[in-house]
């Protein structure tokens, strides 16, 4: 199906997923949130695809969720609101690896999508904020959570209350982004890293996403018996043998998800 407010393509195996209102610097309107959601579903259901990576433009990730579309909303609207209820957790039902490669703003609703991929590859010009605060809200697709958990409480208290923004600098040192890289060479980076992804077996990749992902749902002990437990699982795949004997016969390995 065509889009009107994002650009899917799918090459090497990786679905590049383009978020496109350029006038209103990608703000996340609820025709871009369904549309989003729609083709992340459709990449994790698609054979050919084994990595998404998420972007925006240069200038903008996205600036928040759509304040002008949001300013008429009542509780009613709001609390019916499938889609901005699906985002807070909604990624985290992907289950192939989606990377964010953020330029920009990547603001309110923007940042919270951002963290709700499974890492942040930031150019040297990227700025995250939470500044719902100055439009007499607070965040509401997960920076109140999800930043508190990378970044920890003082700064999150900082950037929710003050509604300041982080430069990519701060963000990598505060553990938000994995890595930053100059604003033009921030794609091939970020494509980089999809494709040593999908180079890797699809099962092993799903089950990594897991693990890691339990760690935040988990006491200690509870995450690592989880990890031991599909760390084991993991021996009853081909992608195992072939990936250890590959190792052994000083050759690439060639898995095949299974
Ligand atoms: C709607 C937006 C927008 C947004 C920018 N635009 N952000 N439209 N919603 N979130 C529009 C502007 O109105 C303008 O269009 C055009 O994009 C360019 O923006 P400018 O403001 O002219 O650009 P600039 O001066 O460069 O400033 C960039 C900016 C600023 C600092 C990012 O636009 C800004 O502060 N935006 C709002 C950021 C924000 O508060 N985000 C949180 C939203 S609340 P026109 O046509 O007017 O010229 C949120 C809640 C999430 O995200 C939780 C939901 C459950």
């Amino acid at each position: 199906m065509a889009f009107e407010t994002i650009i899917v393509e799918i090459e090497d195996h990786v679905a590049l997923v383009k978020l496109n209102r350029p006038d209103a610097l990608n703000a996340l309107n609820q025709q871009l949130l369904g549309e989003l959601m729609q083709a992340l579903e459709e990449a994790d259901a698609n054979d050919k695809v084994r990595c998404i990576l998420l972007t925006g433009s240069e200038k903008a990730f996205a600036a928040g969720a759509d304040i002008k579309e949001m300013s008429s909303m009542s509780f009613v609207d709001v609390n019916a609101s499938n889609l901005f209820a699906a985002f807070g957790d909604g990624i985290q039902r992907i289950r192939k690896p989606v990377i964010a490669a953020v330029s920009g703003y990547a603001l309110g609703g923007g940042c919270e999508l951002a963290m709700a991929c499974d890492f942040i590859i930031a150019s040297d010009t990227a700025k995250f904020g939470q500044p719902e605060i100055n439009l007499g809200v607070i965040a509401g697709m997960g920076g109140s959570q999800r930043l508190t958990r990378a970044v920890g409480k003082s700064k999150s208290m900082d950037m929710n209350l003050t509604g300041r923004f982080m430069d990519a600098e701060e963000a990598e040192r505060a553990g938000l982004v994995s890595r930053v890289v100059p604003a033009k060479k921030m794609m091939e980076e970020a494509m980089g890293a999809a494709l040593k992804i999908v180079e890797k077996s699809l099962i092993t990749a799903r089950t990594a996403k897991e693990a890691v992902n339990r760690s935040f749902e988990s006491t200690l002990t509870e995450g690592l018996l989880f990890e031991r437990r599909v760390f084991h699982a993991l021996f009853a795949t081909e992608d195992q043998k072939e990936g250890m004997a590959a190792f052994m016969e000083k050759r690439q390995a060639q898995f095949r998800d299974k």
